[in-house]
């Protein structure tokens, strides 16, 4: 696990100073208030947060500029499926706009393919604009719509990508 992690770092060590790493129970209540932040209805508790930052079964990505959390994401597993699912991802308000989100979405991929899912899956709100476009961008296909979804009523469009498999690096061998 602790690999998967530091290869996130390798993998996605961009040029500017925000990286991705994987969270901690210690992040809790960074997390929490970027959910509160960032979601008016159908927050993920604090007790789930909490309960997903020490399950097997979930992984949360950071987002960080000067040691601050500045975005997140959070992918569910299933034990018996190939499927996983984005169950979360956010920036902070004063951050969007600058392809955090694409970066942490790429990173939840990558984690997501390691684990040996196949696809990834995700709903949102048929009214964000704003994060569908991030999505189609990125080559998510909707796939249907569930009505009523949210707490509000709003109606959910479900959108999933077929992920690659991460790729092997071929060590040379001495021989030869
Ligand atoms: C969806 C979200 C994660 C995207 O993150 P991001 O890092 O801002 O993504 P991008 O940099 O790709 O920018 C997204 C859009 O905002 C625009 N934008 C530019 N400056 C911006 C600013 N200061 N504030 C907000 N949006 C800005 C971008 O031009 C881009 O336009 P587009 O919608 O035409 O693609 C982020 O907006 C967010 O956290 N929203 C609230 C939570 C949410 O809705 N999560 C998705 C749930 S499914």
């Amino acid at each position: 696990m602790f690999a998967a992690a530091s290869s996130i770092l390798a993998a996605d060590s961009a040029s500017d100073e925000v990286h991705v790493r994987r969270a901690t129970i210690n992040d809790l209540d960074d997390v929490v208030a970027l959910e509160n932040a960032s979601f008016a209805s159908d927050r993920v508790s604090a007790r789930q947060w909490r309960h997903h930052l020490e399950s097997l079964s979930a992984e949360v990505l950071l987002a960080i500029r000067d040691r601050r959390v500045v975005g997140a994401a959070m992918l569910l597993f299933h034990r018996r499926h190939r499927v996983a699912r984005l169950y979360s991802i956010a920036v902070d308000a004063n951050e969007r706009g600058r392809r955090l989100g694409e970066r942490l979405l790429r990173a939840a991929e990558l984690a997501a393919a390691r684990r040996e899912s196949r696809v990834l899956r995700l709903e949102v709100r048929a009214d964000n604009a704003s994060a569908q476009r991030l999505y189609e961008r990125n080559g998510y296909r909707l796939i249907g719509e569930r009505l009523g979804y949210y707490e509000d009523g709003a109606t959910a469009r479900r959108y999933e990508k077929a992920l690659r498999r991460p790729y092997l690096i071929a060590v040379p061998s001495r021989a030869g």
